[in-house]
């Protein structure tokens, strides 16, 4: 089952930076409809005037919305045309000694990763399920399915999308409706600004993708109906070798990270 993105009226969270905004760029000229929703809405307007600029006749609808309040999410959907593809993109991070990190941060994290996540899923699956058309991206993590000191409840949320997709995807066999999920590793956005960098450790730069190169594999891997990618050929090799690692042999090898996390993190 192919993920229909060709004149189809498509939203993208997330879509004022990162991977969405070059999601939006590599759809704009086959999409009909693109809704872009985020919370910046100045991102949102410029981007749009680019992607009017793409392809002359694209309708592109801008949506200020904070994906973590319920109530602005269900006010946004009533706005909403009939969506044929949903990209749930929009999410955060936050990197911290789990005791002593930010309640409300972590609260804002679950909220967008996961609780926006399933909201918008919930109010707009049933009409595609109905017309037995459409497409559902989410965009987990590497971290949806290995873990790592410092990422604990970044990892809980994008443990949640990945199991939350798979099971979601089996129930839509034979619907018309395709569910795809994309686990990147590191890619080079703005997510470190706000997810922090206690230790400062710095990723070498071949482990990092660009946003653009990380978007267009897993629009291909969409588009052909696949139940997950991990984009890149570093993101693949590193979290392949961390699933068929034992678990004893991990929890020995992180250990070490957690150890220098903690040195680095001022009591
Ligand atoms: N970068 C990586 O290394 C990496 C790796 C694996 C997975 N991912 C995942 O990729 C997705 C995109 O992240 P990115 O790397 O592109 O980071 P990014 O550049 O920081 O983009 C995050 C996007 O999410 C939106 N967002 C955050 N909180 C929101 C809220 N409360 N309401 C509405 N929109 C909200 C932001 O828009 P506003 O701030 O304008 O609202 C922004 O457009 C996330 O789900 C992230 O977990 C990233």
């Amino acid at each position: 089952m192919r993920a229909p993105l060709d004149g189809t009226t498509q939203l993208i969270t997330g879509a004022s930076s990162g991977i969405g905004a070059e999601l939006a760029r590599l759809l704009a000229p086959r999409a009909g409809t693109l809704i872009l929703v985020a919370r910046r809405t100045d991102r949102l307007e410029t981007l749009a005037t680019e992607l009017r600029g793409l392809k002359p006749g694209l309708t592109v609808q801008v949506e200020s919305c904070d994906l973590a309040d319920a109530a602005a999410l269900g006010a946004l959907v009533s706005r909403l045309p009939p969506v044929d593809i949903l990209i749930n993109n929009a999410g955060m991070g936050d990197i911290d000694l789990f005791e002593r990190s930010d309640a409300a941060k972590t609260d804002l994290m679950m909220r967008v990763n996961m609780t926006g996540l399933v909201q918008l899923t919930r109010l707009l699956l049933p009409g595609m399920v109905e017309r037995k058309r459409g497409g559902v991206l989410n965009i987990s993590s590497g971290f949806g399915m290995t873990w790592m000191p410092g990422f604990s409840v970044y990892c809980g949320t994008k443990h949640f999308v990945t199991a939350f997709t798979e099971a979601v995807r089996l129930e839509l066999s034979g619907t018309g409706v395709v569910m795809t999920q994309s686990c990147p590793g590191p890619v080079a956005t703005e997510f470190e600004a706000v997810a922090g960098n206690p230790t400062g450790t710095k990723i070498p730069a071949f482990l990092e993708q660009s946003a653009l190169d990380c978007a267009r594999q897993t629009l291909g891997a969409f588009e052909r109906g696949r139940a997950m990618i991990t984009p890149g050929f570093w993101a693949t090799v590193l979290i392949g070798l961390g699933r068929m690692t034992p678990r004893w042999m991990m929890r020995l090898l992180l250990a070490r990270g957690g150890r220098f996390l903690r040195s680095k993190t001022p009591a």
